[in-house]
Order: structure tokens, then sequence, then C-alpha cells
């Protein structure tokens, strides 16, 4: 074996210990200057990102402010009715027809709003909507150990929120009411009226009369 061997090895140890050490540094340290990009993709764009500068303006900002007085395309909103739950100076007591465009019939309008309100209210209202979902159990729950203060949801089935609006309820939905949060950002227009309308449905199972069970299996009842 030639002598020179030895110290060659040793140099080629000693310098593929060089890009670990690189490496290592590089994950402890930080750097002014931007990371190495390989593949830029679309990183960099020539255009204004939100809250930056723009000079061309007199006030500088590259965000424009909306001129007043204009609305955007499709943010009309005048359907009192449709949007807000108001008919005139009040509440609005039917769901009004338009809210079905989307599903075409009531029968599929109410099946929509079972599915949003097992989503969106069962946790507080619970599945029948008398207001023991699990939250206003473990609620209750920590409150009878002095936990917590808690305001139950209400039942659906009370006087009170039966003798409601739809359009109160659609309002309920969109702004909250007293201690319940707004849902408006959850639920479009439309799933917030298919939302009272299962709540009607809720409502009635409730309280049914021998008049809602078909004719020829009320002999069946008890
Ligand atoms: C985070 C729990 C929570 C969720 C989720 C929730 N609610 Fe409520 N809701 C409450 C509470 C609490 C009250 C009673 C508020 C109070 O009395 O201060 C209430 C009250 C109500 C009332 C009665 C309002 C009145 O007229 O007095 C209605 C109707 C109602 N909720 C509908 C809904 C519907 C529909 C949903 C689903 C979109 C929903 N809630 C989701 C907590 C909730």
């Amino acid at each position: 074996m030639p002598r020179w061997l030895i110290p060659a090895f040793l140099l080629v140890v000693m310098l593929t210990s060089i890009p670990a050490a690189l490496i290592y540094r590089a994950r402890a340290d930080t750097q002014r200057t931007p990371r190495i990009n390989l593949i830029p993709d679309m990183d960099y764009q020539p255009k204004y990102l939100p809250q930056t500068k723009n000079a061309l303006f007199a006030d500088g900002r590259a965000m424009r402010p909306q001129t007043p007085g204009t609305v955007a395309r499709g943010q009309l909103q005048e359907d009192d009715h449709l949007y807000r739950g108001r008919t005139g100076d009040d509440w609005a007591t039917a769901i009004p027809e338009t809210a079905l465009s989307g599903v075409g019939t009531w029968e599929a309008l109410v099946a929509r709003g079972q599915d949003r309100y097992e989503i969106y209210c069962t946790p507080c209202h619970g599945q029948s909507g008398n207001g023991q979902g699990m939250i206003a159990q473990r609620g209750t729950l920590l409150m009878d150990r002095g936990l917590a203060i808690w305001t139950p949801p209400s039942s659906l089935h009370t006087d009170l929120v039966r003798g409601r609006a739809a359009g109160h309820l659609f309002n309920t939905i969109t702004n909250g009411i007293r201690n319940m949060p707004a849902y408006g950002s959850q639920l479009k227009v439309a799933d917030r009226w298919a939302v009272v309308a299962y709540i009607r449905a809720l409502q009635r199972s409730q309280r049914a009369e021998l008049e809602d069970v078909p004719e020829d299996v009320r002999g069946t009842l008890r």
C-alpha cells in the first residue's frame, strides 16, 4: 500500500463532512438574503399585494376605496323579504318563493334545511330542537359544578319561538340573538330559509294533531 494513501483517505473523510456541517449550520442560522429558489413557479409577480404602496395615487394606497354609491355586481340585495326577512315594516310571516330557486321544491328545501340544521344547530339546540344538544348538556354540567356561567340554548318548541315569524327566525340565524352567535357568514341566504323551513317541520313534529296523521293509520294510534 503506498504511504500517501492514508493521508489522502483522511482528507476525503474530512471533506465529506463539510456538506453535513453546512446543512447543520444553515438549520440553526438566520439569513438576511432570500433563500435560493430553484423552482420559482409564480412566486414573484409584478402585482400589488394587499396593504402595499402605489405611488400612482395621491394617497399612496394600492388598495382603492369603493366609489361611494356603487354596488358590486350581484350584490344589490334589494329583495327585503329574501335577504332580510322583512315585508314592509314587519317580519315576513312566510318563507319567500325565491328561496326555492336553488332546490326547486318545498320538500327539497326542508331536506336541505335538515342537512344544514344538523350541522350548524344541533350542537346547541339538539336534534329535535329541545335545546339539549351536546354543548348544552356540557354547559349545564359545568354550570352545576359552578365552573361556568351559561345561557342555555332556547328550546324551539316554546310558545315564544313557535310564535316567531319566519322572517324573525331568518334574522336570528343571520345576525344571532342575545347570547346566540350569528350564522349569516356560514349559511347562504337560501340555506338560512331552508333551516327556517326545517324548524317549522320540527315544531310541527313535536305538537302534531290527530289531523296531521293520514286517515287510514289514525286507528293504529293509541
Ligand atoms: C353555540 C350554540 C348555538 C348554536 C350553534 C345555535 N344556537 Fe340558537 N340559540 C343559542 C342560545 C344560547 C340561544 C338563547 C339566547 C339567549 O336567550 O340569550 C338561542 C336561541 C335561538 C332561538 C330563539 C330566539 C328567540 O326568538 O328568542 C332560535 C330560533 C335559534 N336559536 C335558532 C338557531 C338556529 C336555526 C341555529 C342553527 C343555524 C342555531 N340557533 C344555532 C345558542 C345556539
